[in-house]
Parts: structure tokens; C-alpha cells; sequence
């Protein structure tokens, strides 16, 4: 009974986002489970012997963190903004840190991540298709994205994303903790209001990854709208592109609005 009439708000809460979505002209591109988190790699000026590379989030996030990449390794979480050069792998930067016949296959393998022609480049991107599917049947399953509920993945034990590579990472003396949630409320009267958590953040993401940079040091100073949300700024640059897609609409428009003070 009590489920029901939760189900019943939830649905019509969904409908209603949905009616004003339409109203802002939203929509999102359909992307295959497989290829959610997929980033294709191509400095076209360079001297690309090869097609792009294609980096793939799905086959490394649930070894790594977000952090470990993207402040660490100093990739950027801008789709060619890295500009990675053949002779940074070999100096241990970029790809090259991990790549090393070590930690993961070494760079000698070049036709592992440069497709000889568009025929291999099929071929290797059917070969992902496989073990992705592998991977996904050992993971919980989620509704969009890459279908795999990562979050629950990682509390369950399942997957342990390192968060420190030895000769790169430096030792942090005492982790930073914030755990404290932002309350935000859209400013569509009647939607629920958003708490972003960052308990469930700072696992995956750090610090750096957030601030200064895409949020302010104070809550609510921030001004964020859905549209650019979809646009990929703010929440977006992660979420409808690498963590869960922008579809699961209640997973971020959860609660109710809340009673000061509560
Ligand atoms: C682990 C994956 C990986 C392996 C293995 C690898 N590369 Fe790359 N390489 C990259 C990435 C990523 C880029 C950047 C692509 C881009 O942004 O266009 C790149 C860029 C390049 C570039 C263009 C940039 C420049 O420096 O001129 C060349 C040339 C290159 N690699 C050659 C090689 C050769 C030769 C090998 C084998 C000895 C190799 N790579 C092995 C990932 C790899
Ligand atoms: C093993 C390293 C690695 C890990 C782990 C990793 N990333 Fe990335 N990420 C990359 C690389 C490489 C790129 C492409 C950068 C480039 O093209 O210059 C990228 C790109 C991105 C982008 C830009 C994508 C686009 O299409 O514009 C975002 C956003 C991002 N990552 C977020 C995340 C989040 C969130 C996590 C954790 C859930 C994560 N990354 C984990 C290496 C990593
Ligand atoms: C933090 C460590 C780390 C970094 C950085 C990293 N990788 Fe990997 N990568 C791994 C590990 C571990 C595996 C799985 C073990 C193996 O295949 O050797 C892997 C597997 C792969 C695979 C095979 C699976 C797949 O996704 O198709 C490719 C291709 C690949 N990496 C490309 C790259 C490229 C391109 C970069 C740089 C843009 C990169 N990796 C950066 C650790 C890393
Ligand atoms: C995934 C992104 C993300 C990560 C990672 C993250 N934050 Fe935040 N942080 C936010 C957002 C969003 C807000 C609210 C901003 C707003 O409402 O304008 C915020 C607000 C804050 C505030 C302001 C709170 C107040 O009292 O006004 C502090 C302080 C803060 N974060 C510290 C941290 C620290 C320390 C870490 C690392 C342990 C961290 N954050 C990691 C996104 C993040
Ligand atoms: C730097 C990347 C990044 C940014 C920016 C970011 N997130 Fe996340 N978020 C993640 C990752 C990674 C997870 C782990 C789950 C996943 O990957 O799907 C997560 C998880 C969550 C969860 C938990 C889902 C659950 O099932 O409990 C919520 C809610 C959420 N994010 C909301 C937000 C909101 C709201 C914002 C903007 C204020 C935001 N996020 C900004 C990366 C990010
Ligand atoms: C990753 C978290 C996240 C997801 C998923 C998400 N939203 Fe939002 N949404 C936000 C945030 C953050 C705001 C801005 C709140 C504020 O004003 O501070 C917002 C605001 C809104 C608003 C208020 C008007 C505006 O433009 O700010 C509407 C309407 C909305 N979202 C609809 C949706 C719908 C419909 C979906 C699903 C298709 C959705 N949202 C999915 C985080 C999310």
C-alpha cells in the first residue's frame, strides 16, 4: 500500500519532469550501454599514424578512481583536451603511467589501443563489446548508462578502485572528509529538491575534480539550470556522459521538499 502510493508519486513526479523538459526543448541522444563512457581520442593535426584511440571509462573505472586519472595523471575530463603525445607514455605520463608491461599491457602493444585501419578498429571495438558484456553479468545491473550500478558495485565489495599508483600519486597524510549534503532547491516551483551527497562523491571523485573549478566553495552560490546541466556543465559533465545517465531523473530529484531544518 505505502509502496504503491510512493510508486504513484514517483511516476507522476517523472511525468511531470518530463512535461517540462518538453517545454525546454531537452532531449538526449540514445547511447549503447557498451559505449556509455567511450571517449575517442584524435589530434587530427598530430602526426596520427593511426586512426583515434578509443579510451574506454567502463573497462577502467572500476580499477581506478576518478581522481587517480583526472587530478593525479592530470588527464583532462574535457573529451581532447589531454593532448597526449606518444613520447609522454614513454615517459611514464598520460596512458604511459599504467601502460608499462606492469601495471597494465605495455606500449609496445600499439595496435591494442591504434587501429591498424577501419577494419580493425571493428575489430577491436566487437572484441570490447564482448568482454564489457563479460564484465557486466559479475556487476549489479542499473537501468541506463552502462547498465551497471557502479555505486553499489564498489559498497558491496565487488570492485576496489585504487586510488594511489606508487611512483605518481603522492601520499596524503590524512584524507580530506566532507560528508556534510547540499540541499538545492530547482527553481521550477512543485519539483523536489536536490541533495547532492558528498559522502557518495568524494570516493570516486576527490576534491579536485569539483573544486575550484565547476563548483563554488559555498553552498548554493552556484547558479546551475537543467538545460546546461544537459549541455554538459555543472552535474552533466560527469553525469550523461561517464557516472549515471541523465535520464534517471529521481536519482537526483529524489526527495521531497524538505522542512527547514530538517
Ligand atoms: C595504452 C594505449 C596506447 C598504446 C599501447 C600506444 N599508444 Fe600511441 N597514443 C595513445 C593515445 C591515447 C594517444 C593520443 C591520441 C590523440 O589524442 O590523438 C597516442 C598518440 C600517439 C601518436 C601521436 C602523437 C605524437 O606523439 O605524435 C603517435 C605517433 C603514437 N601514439 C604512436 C604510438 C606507437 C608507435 C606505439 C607503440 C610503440 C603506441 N603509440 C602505443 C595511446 C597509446
Ligand atoms: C584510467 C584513467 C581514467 C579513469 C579511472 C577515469 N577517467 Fe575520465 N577520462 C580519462 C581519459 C584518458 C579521458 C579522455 C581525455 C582526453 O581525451 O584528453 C577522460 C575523459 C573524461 C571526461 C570527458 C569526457 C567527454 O566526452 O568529454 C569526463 C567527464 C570524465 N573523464 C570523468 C570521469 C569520471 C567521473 C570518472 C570516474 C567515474 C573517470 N573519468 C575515471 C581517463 C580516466
Ligand atoms: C591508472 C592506470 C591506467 C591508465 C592511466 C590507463 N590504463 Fe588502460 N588499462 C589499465 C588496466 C589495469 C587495464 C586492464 C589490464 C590489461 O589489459 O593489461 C587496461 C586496459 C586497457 C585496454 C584494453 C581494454 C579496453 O578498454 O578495450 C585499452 C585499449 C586501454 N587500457 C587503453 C588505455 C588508454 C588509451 C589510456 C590512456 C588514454 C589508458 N588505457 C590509460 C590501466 C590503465
Ligand atoms: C562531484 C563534485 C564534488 C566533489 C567531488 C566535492 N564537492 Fe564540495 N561541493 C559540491 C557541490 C555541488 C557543492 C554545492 C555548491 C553550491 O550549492 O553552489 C559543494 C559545496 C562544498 C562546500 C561548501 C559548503 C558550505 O558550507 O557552503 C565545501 C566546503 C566543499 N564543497 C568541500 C569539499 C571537499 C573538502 C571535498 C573533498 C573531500 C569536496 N567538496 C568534494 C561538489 C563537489
Ligand atoms: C566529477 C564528476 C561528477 C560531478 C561533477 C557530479 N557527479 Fe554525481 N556522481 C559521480 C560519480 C562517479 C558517481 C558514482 C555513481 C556513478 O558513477 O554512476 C556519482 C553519484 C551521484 C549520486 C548518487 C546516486 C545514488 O544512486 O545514490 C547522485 C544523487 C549524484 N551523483 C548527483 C549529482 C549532482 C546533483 C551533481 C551536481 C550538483 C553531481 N552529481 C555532480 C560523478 C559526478
Ligand atoms: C545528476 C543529477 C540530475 C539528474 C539526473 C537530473 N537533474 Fe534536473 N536538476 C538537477 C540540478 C542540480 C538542478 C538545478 C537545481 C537548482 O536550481 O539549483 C536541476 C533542475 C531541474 C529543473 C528545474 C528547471 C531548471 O532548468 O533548473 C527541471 C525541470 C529538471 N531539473 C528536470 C529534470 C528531468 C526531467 C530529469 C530527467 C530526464 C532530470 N532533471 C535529471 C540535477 C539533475
Amino acid at each position: 500500500m505505502k509502496r504503491a502510493a510512493a510508486k504513484t508519486f514517483q511516476t507522476g513526479v517523472v511525468f511531470g519532469l518530463f512535461i517540462s523538459l518538453c517545454g525546454t526543448g531537452i532531449a538526449f541522444a540514445a547511447v549503447k550501454s557498451f559505449e556509455y563512457g567511450n571517449v575517442l581520442m584524435s589530434q587530427p593535426e598530430k602526426d596520427n599514424t593511426a586512426l583515434p584511440v578509443t579510451f574506454r571509462h567502463w573497462s577502467h573505472r572500476g580499477k581506478y578512481t576518478c581522481r587517480l586519472c583526472h587530478v593525479d595523471l592530470e588527464f583532462s575530463q574535457l573529451a581532447n583536451g589531454t593532448g597526449v603525445m606518444e613520447e609522454d607514455n614513454r615517459n611514464g605520463m598520460y596512458c604511459g603511467a599504467c601502460h608499462n608491461g606492469k601495471e597494465a599491457f605495455a606500449l609496445e602493444a600499439c595496435t591494442r589501443c591504434h587501429p591498424k585501419d577501419k577494419q580493425h578498429e571493428q575489430e577491436l571495438a566487437q572484441q570490447a563489446k564482448r568482454e564489457f558484456q563479460e564484465l557486466k553479468k559479475t556487476l549489479p545491473p542499473a537501468t541506463y548508462g552502462n547498465k551497471i550500478d557502479w555505486m553499489k558495485a564498489e559498497e558491496d565489495g565487488i570492485i576496489k578502485p585504487k586510488d594511489f599508483l606508487q611512483g605518481v600519486s603522492l601520499r596524503k597524510s590524512e584524507k580530506m572528509v566532507n560528508s556534510r549534503e547540499e540541499p538545492r532547491t530547482p527553481a521550477l516551483p512543485g519539483l523536489p529538491n536536490i541533495i547532492f551527497s558528498h559522502a557518495k562523491h568524494v570516493v570516486w571523485n576527490g576534491c579536485g575534480m569539483c573544486h575550484p573549478d565547476t563548483f563554488a566553495l559555498e553552498s548554493g552560490k552556484t547558479p546551475i539550470t537543467m538545460k546546461e546541466i544537459t549541455e554538459g556543465k555543472f552535474c552533466g559533465r560527469c553525469h550523461g556522459n561517464i557516472a549515471f545517465a541523465l535520464n534517471d531523473c529521481t536519482r537526483c530529484h529524489s526527495k521531497p521538499v524538505l522542512n527547514p531544518g530538517s
